[in-house]
């Protein structure tokens, strides 16, 4: 078990699966340029793990995931510091994007402007009954500033996105399941235990498979197919210097469990 210790987070490393909570209740878990911070220097702690295989995100208490971008330390920020406080968000939205191994957002509640934004750039969103999604940013004079109108359209469709950042409503859980946004929707208790469930399954995997299916399908979204069929086709050969992937299908062939290393 490794613990890293930070203000406005607490990052937990157990059973090759890192769990990072952001704390800040108070404010229903804002992102203020601490938060940002923060979790800039956590991802890149854990990155440095070669033998994590899963991280999860989640806010603390049952009412919000993150309810967006600290309105309070915004209003008073001057153009080029705005500037600065998106170019932060995007690049600590970017490490979670790309980072090595599958990230799974637990949404626990509001998840508004940034807090939609973080869970956009995680692969796999999974909701409370009681979540909520939205970028309300036009309702502030403002618009998504941690890539929502980047990844909303690519996430859920250019339709779907413009209607969402345009109104700037707030949608409950089932229907950003019904736009793709949410994988699967359950009670608040059922979350942590779903999500730790799934990071459970995808640690037994075999680990450089994992990170690879992960690069090839981030590096082809942003890509053409035709790229990203060269990819995926390259990474597929490549699996096969892997001890892990003689492993995989001989015990497939013995009919016994594979005993993956990571090698
Ligand atoms: N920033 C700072 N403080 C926030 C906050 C935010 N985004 N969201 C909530 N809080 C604070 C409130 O100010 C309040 O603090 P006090 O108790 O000190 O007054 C506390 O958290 C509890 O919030 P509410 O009393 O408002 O709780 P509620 O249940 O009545 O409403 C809510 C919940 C609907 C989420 C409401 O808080 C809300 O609308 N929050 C703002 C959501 C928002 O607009 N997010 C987008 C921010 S802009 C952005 O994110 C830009 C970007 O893309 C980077």
């Amino acid at each position: 078990m490794t613990a890293m210790t930070f203000e406005t987070l607490k990052v937990d490393v157990a059973e090759r699966v890192a769990e990072i909570t952001i704390v800040r209740p108070k404010a229903l878990n804002a992102l203020n340029r601490q938060v940002v911070a923060e979790l800039e220097a956590a991802l890149e702690k854990l990155r440095a793990l070669p033998a994590l295989a899963c991280v999860i995100l989640t806010g603390q208490g049952e009412k919000a995931f993150i309810a967006g971008a600290d309105i309070a330390e915004m209003s008073g920020m001057a153009p080029s510091a705005a500037l600065e406080f998106a170019r932060a968000g995007h690049r600590v939205l970017g490490l979670l994007e790309s980072f090595p191994v599958p990230v799974l957002a637990a949404v626990n509640g509001f998840a508004l402007g940034g807090g939609c934004e973080v869970a956009l750039a995680c692969d796999v969103v999974y909701a409370s009954d009681n979540a909520k999604f939205g970028q309300p940013e036009v309702k502030l004079g403002l618009i998504p500033g941690f890539g929502g109108c980047v990844r909303l359209p690519r996430k859920i469709g250019l339709g779907a996105a413009a209607e969402w950042i345009f109104t700037g409503e707030i949608y409950n859980a089932v229907a950003a399941k019904e736009v793709g946004l949410v994988r699967e929707v359950v009670p608040q208790a059922e979350l942590l235990p779903k999500v730790r469930g799934i990071a459970k399954l995808i640690a037994m995997r075999a680990p450089l498979a994992v990170r690879a299916a992960k690069k090839a399908m981030v590096a082809g979204l942003s890509t053409n197919p035709e790229a990203a069929a060269t990819i995926e086709q390259l990474s597929f050969g490549q699996m096969f210097n892997s001890k892990d992937a003689r492993e995989g299908t001989k015990a497939f062939l013995d009919k016994r469990d594979p005993q993956f290393t990571g090698d």
